[in-house]
Parts: C-alpha cells; structure tokens; sequence
C-alpha cells in the first residue's frame, strides 16, 4: 500500500511548552492533528483551571492563523490540590482530565505527588465527577533499578488504585513494558494506555548505539526487545484500550547534548509518518486508524474528528534541527530517511 486516507488523528499526550519553544513545535501537532491533550508540566505547573484556560488562550496564539486545532487542557495533581478544583474541572469543557506525576519521577515532577494515599480525596472525587486520571507510572525510589520502576508502579501503587476506585478512568500513559500491556488487557473498560512512536521503534540498545544518544532518552525509558514488542501487539491488535499518545516532549538541543541531559524525544514534527512507519512495518496499516483517530476520542467522550489525513508513501529527509538560531530543537532521528509523509485531505 503506498497510500492511505484515515480521520483525522488526535494526540492524547504531548507537551508543546510556553514561549519561543511553544511557537517552534505547535504548527507540527496541528499540520497532523485535530486535536491533543496538553501536558500541564510547566514551571510553574498548571494546577488550576484558571491557570489552564490561559496556557489554552498561548496556545490559540501560536497557531498558525488559519489552523483549527484544539488544544485539550489537563491540570497537574500536587499534595495541595483541592477537591473544589477536581469539581471546577468537571464543569469546564476546557479540561479534560488530571495528571498524576509522582513527585520526582520525570522533567518538572519536583510539585507532583509525594504519597498517593494523600490524594485519595481527590481520586474519590474524580471517580465520581467522571474526570479522568492520567498517569506517569514510574515509581521515584532511587534504589529502584530504572527498567523495573514502571512494573513496580503498577504492582504497588497503580493496582491499588483501580480496586480501591474501579469507576476512575485512566489512563496510563507511555506504556514501555509487557507488564504495563498485560495490566492494562487484564483491567476492566474504565483503564486505557496511550503509547508513544519511540517505544514501538526503539529497544534499550538505541541508547547506547556506539556511544551515548541522547535524543533517544526519555522517561519511562527505553526497554529491552520483548517489552518493544509487547507494545507492538497491544497498538496494532485493534484492542480500543489502546491509542497514540506521542508524549512529543522538545527540549533545547543544548540541554539534550548535555552533561545531564533533559528526557524526552521529538517527534511532534512527524509523528504519524513515524507510527505510519510503524504499522507499515507490522504490516497492520488497516489497524492505525483505530489507534490514532478513534480509540482516544471515545475514551474521552469527545466526536471523532471529521477532516481526513493522507499518508503517502513518499521519502525525505528529516531536518537536523527545528526552531530560532540558538534555539534549536533536534528531531528524533534528524537527518535520517522517512518513508511516509502526512498532508490533509
Ligand atoms: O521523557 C519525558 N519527557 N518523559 C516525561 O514524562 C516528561 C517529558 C518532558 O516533559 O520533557
Ligand atoms: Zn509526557
């Protein structure tokens, strides 16, 4: 097949930032998507409605003029979250759900939650008000080795959650593991995924490729083949629990190449020719609509998309970087040959 027509996708996990970086990235997201649900790690971090229906208003600003792309707001979870807070979100079209960082898992989590019992509350709250919960599933123990924190996430902390609030709808987001895939499976309609394009690509040894590849680094990181594969099956099955979330995530390319360099791929500049890529490959092309275009807007509750997306097989080159001089962003395998590009109907 070397061309495809799908509805228009949406991405349900990506980070666009403020700023100059904010008017670099959003033009890629609204090129592809219809709409996507925007991460509130900001420093500050969004916490409150009024604060998000500002970060929309940035947003709306950046687009380009004639763009009809909508950003889909969520607030992050802190210990001083308020139950007032969950219930202003439940009546505000705006927002659509909550982020749980645990505090100090991944870039900008130093305000997310220490002790999950203490936001118990709040999770009572959002079961009954219908307010989705997203979640970073990593532990933060130090001691934790880093391939096993997302398992032991789900073991002894995500598990307790879905008994004690069967009703909650979450989401947990970037799955990297087979544990994470077999979890999900096994939980009942009210728990879904999302997964990214670099860990359906990518194995742990991309990292370490000949020497240290930072724009290969993110949180939860990358795992070993079985896990890559495990992901595979889940997003190209048709099992609706599981959609596309990139979790695009740009930073600097100077704090990418860096000492300590910052976590996260950027993809948002061609993420359905990346997932296109993908199921290509796994040959399950027939399944990618599903995945990208319909499972996550029916997990929110929101319409499917109307517009069309083409994908057609065609090659270039990814650029070397994004962005203002001295600004730059480096794309998730800059320089290297795509086969699929994306245009609207
Ligand atoms: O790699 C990541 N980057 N993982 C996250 O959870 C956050 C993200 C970011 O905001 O840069
Ligand atoms: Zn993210």
């Amino acid at each position: 097949m070397d061309s495809l027509t799908i509805t228009q996708p949406d991405d349900c996990h990506l980070h666009v930032r403020t700023g100059s970086v904010l008017k670099s990235v959003i033009a890629h997201t609204a090129r592809q998507f219809g709409r996507a649900i925007i991460m509130p790690n900001l420093k500050p971090p969004v916490t409150t409605v009024e604060q998000a229906l500002a970060y929309k208003q940035e947003i709306l600003s950046a687009l380009p003029a004639d763009s009809t792309f909508k950003p889909l707001m969520t607030l992050y979870l802190t210990g001083n979250t308020s139950v007032a807070e969950v219930e202003k979100v439940a009546a505000c079209d705006a927002v659509h759900a909550f982020k749980l960082y645990p505090a100090g898992a991944t870039t900008h989590s130093e305000q997310g939650v220490a002790d999950i019992k203490s936001i118990y509350p709040l999770l009572a709250s959002m079961e009954e008000l219908g307010v989705p919960l997203l979640v970073h599933g990593e532990v933060t123990d130090q001691a934790s080795d880093i391939f096993d924190r997302e398992k032991i996430f789900i073991e002894t902390i995500l598990s307790a959650v879905t008994q004690k609030f069967p009703c909650l709808r979450i989401v947990l987001e970037h799955l990297t593991t087979l544990e994470a895939v077999q979890f999900v499976e096994a939980a009942n309609a009210n728990v879904a995924a999302t997964i990214t394009p670099q860990h359906l690509l990518f194995n742990r040894n991309r990292i370490l490729a000949g020497g240290i590849r930072p724009h290969f680094y993110c949180l939860p990181i990358l795992k070993r083949e079985q896990h890559r594969l495990a992901l595979l099956a889940a997003a190209t099955s048709g099992n609706p629990k599981f959609f596309l979330g990139t979790d695009s995530a740009p930073h600097l390319t100077e704090l990418k190449e860096n000492s300590c360099g910052c976590a996260g791929c950027y993809t948002a500049y061609a993420a359905m020719e990346l997932y296109a890529e993908i199921f290509a490959q796994a040959d399950a092309l027939d399944k990618l609509e599903g995945f990208a275009s319909f499972f996550g807007a029916d997990f929110y509750g929101l319409p499917r998309n109307t517009a069309k997306l083409i994908l057609k097989k065609q090659p270039w080159t990814v650029p070397v970087h994004y962005g203002e001089p001295g600004q730059y962003i480096t794309p998730l395998l800059a320089g290297e040959t795509l086969r699929w590009q994306a245009a609207s109907a």
